[in-house]
């Protein structure tokens, strides 16, 4: 096969594509979302996620101060909400009105959900980690919602609404086509009947 070289800068986007996220963060009377698609996991017991956030960014302040994010994954409708809160900052607007978006409680921490979002993960900050021009915000998963119907221990991808968005890069997104299970497993799965 032949392969051609890309810039450095772009090689991230070759790996970017999870779900693109709405973050949201709250610290006094400040609550804020902001867009993410640089989001991991990061450990399965302590359960632990990543994300990477701008200093500039007032969602990095928001969480700095309070110690806590709740990660909030949307479908395709939010796809313009997503690009507002990707563009504005919270420290001029209230981006929950700008986007159409409705804040809720979350169970665990004193941060608002997205309630239009399909899954939602609830983190305190357990550590933070400089990386290049990000920080690397490291957060124990202390709740984690998703709609009912839609994720039987992974997505199940059946609906278009009911799918993840994810970011390619740039103003691309898409939406994964459909859930394949390996061949292996299901013929171990066969056997073990
Ligand atoms: C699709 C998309 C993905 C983004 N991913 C990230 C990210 O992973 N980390 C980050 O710091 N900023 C990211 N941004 C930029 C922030 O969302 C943007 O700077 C936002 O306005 C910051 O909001 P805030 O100042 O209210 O926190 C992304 C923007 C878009 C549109």
């Amino acid at each position: 096969m032949k392969k051609v070289e890309i810039p450095l800068t772009r090689a991230g986007r070759l790996i970017n594509a999870g779900p693109v996220v709405l973050v949201t963060s709250h610290y006094k009377d400040k609550a804020n979302v902001m867009t993410a698609a640089w989001v991991t996991p990061l450990s399965f017991s302590p359960p632990l996620v990543g994300i990477a956030i701008h200093p500039a960014r007032f969602t990095y302040d928001l969480i700095k101060k309070s110690e806590q994010f709740a990660i909030n994954v949307p479908g395709i409708s939010l796809l313009k909400a997503v690009e507002i809160c990707g563009t504005v900052s919270g420290r001029d607007v209230d981006k929950f009105k700008k986007a159409g978006i409705t804040p809720v409680d979350a169970l665990e921490i004193d941060v608002p959900l997205v309630e239009e979002c399909l899954g939602h993960i609830e983190c305190v900050l357990v550590d933070a980690f400089t990386v290049g021009d990000h920080t690397l915000f490291v957060g124990q998963v202390v709740s984690a919602s998703v709609v009912e119907g839609i994720f039987d221990e992974v997505w199940k991808l059946e609906e278009e609404e009911a799918k993840p968005l994810h970011h390619l890069g740039g103003s691309f997104y898409a939406l994964l086509e459909k859930r394949i299970e390996s061949p292996s497993t299901e013929e171990e799965e066969e056997e073990g009947d």
